[in-house]
């Protein structure tokens, strides 16, 4: 059985639908503090299977006690459990600090108690190269001090993992470093589901699109870009939890090279902002209303990936561009707002 902690949200739920499709049996553990339980039913549609549930938050360590003295058959850990607003987490340092960190340092101690040979595949971010030097951004790409706690409680968390491994030969793991996640599963069961007002650039303007918002705004028009506006690696969410599943694959066949490797996950393609917002116009043929505005504090001027490592040695690449995943975005933003 797969742990998939965190498996309620985005990425999570998207790749808890692969594994449950792939043959897994999977426990999801979530404390539902960014999700909801209708994602669960939502996993259910999707893949015809239900996976097992726990409500517990991991970091704390009664929790994570019963978790792991209730499932002795767990054979491998998928770890998304972790707060990810990256605003939030400069007003609230320390909440990310303690559940971010807090959450894996107890998951890795029972691993570590129970003597547990499994593998352990870790949800980090490309928003711990920061600004990178060059570009695309390979996993040699130095790593630099995080704009943002969020974005720290990755760094360490890569850090701790790295000091486990080589304390416990036991523990294999893989890193995967996302780029920007976009899109929803294709049976529209499951998507995107920001709490409030989303920060991200494609949720927010789905949403401007159905009117619930009056306009977008471009953080900056004043960038050394090809527009001016920032350039990411926008790489549809199936395409991410599917490389999760072969990351676990690797990790089981025992066909890593090290007991510690970093993946980046992207499509390998930068496109800026105004490119995003035609593409959306032309998928949605909605006259999408914007305005330009002022940089927004801790953005990056560029940031995409270097996905030779993905595809070569993962043997994992994107297979969906992105205007196919702003498509599957926009079709799910109307299905929850019931306008299909
Ligand atoms: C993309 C671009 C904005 C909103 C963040 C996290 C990262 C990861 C992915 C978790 C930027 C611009 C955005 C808007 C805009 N999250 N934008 N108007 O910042 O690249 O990455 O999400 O792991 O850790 O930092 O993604 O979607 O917020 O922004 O102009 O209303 O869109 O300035 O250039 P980002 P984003």
């Amino acid at each position: 059985m797969i742990l998939v902690t965190g498996g309620l949200g985005y990425i999570g739920s998207h790749t808890v639908v692969e594994l449950l499709q792939t043959g897994n049996d999977v426990l999801v553990v979530d404390n539902l503090t960014n999700s909801s339980l209708e994602v669960l039913d939502g996993i259910e549609r999707a893949s015809g299977k239900r996976p097992l549930f726990e409500c517990l938050s991991l970091n704390d360590k009664m929790d994570v006690k019963y978790l792991f003295n209730n499932y002795e058959e767990i054979e491998g850990v998928i770890h998304f459990a972790a707060f990810k607003a990256v605003g939030e987490s400069i007003s609230e340092p320390l909440k990310y600090y303690d559940n971010n960190i807090g959450s894996l340092v107890n998951v890795l101690q029972y691993v570590d108690r129970l003597n547990l040979e499994i593998p352990f595949i870790f949800s980090s971010s490309c928003t711990v190269y920061g600004e990178p030097d060059s570009l695309p951004i390979t996993e040699e790409s130095p790593t630099k001090k995080a704009s943002s706690p969020y974005g720290n409680t990755k760094q360490i968390g890569e850090e701790i993992l790295f000091d486990a491994v080589r304390s416990n030969s036991n523990l294999s793991v893989i890193v995967l470093r996302y780029f920007n996640p976009i899109g929803a599963h294709k049976s529209m069961e499951i998507g995107e589901l920001p709490l409030g007002t989303p920060q991200n650039l494609v949720p927010f303007m789905t949403q401007t699109a159905m009117g619930m918002h009056k306009r977008l705004t471009v953080f900056g028009d004043d960038y050394p870009t090809r527009d001016g506006t920032c350039v990411r690696d926008y790489v549809h969410v199936v395409d991410l939890a599917k490389a999760h599943i072969v990351a676990l694959q690797r990790l089981v066949g025992k066909k890593n090279e090290q007991n510690y490797e970093v993946f980046n996950l992207g499509s390998g393609t930068g496109k800026t902002v105004l490119e995003i917002i035609s593409d959306f116009k032309k998928v949605s043929k909605v006259n999408l209303k914007y305005k330009m505005g002022p940089r927004r504090q801790g953005d990056v001027i560029e940031a995409y990936a270097d996905v030779t490592k993905a595809n070569s040695v993962l043997g994992w690449k994107a297979q969906f561009n992105v205007k196919q995943a702003i498509r599957s975005a926009w079709k799910w933003e109307r299905k929850i707002r019931n306008k299909n």
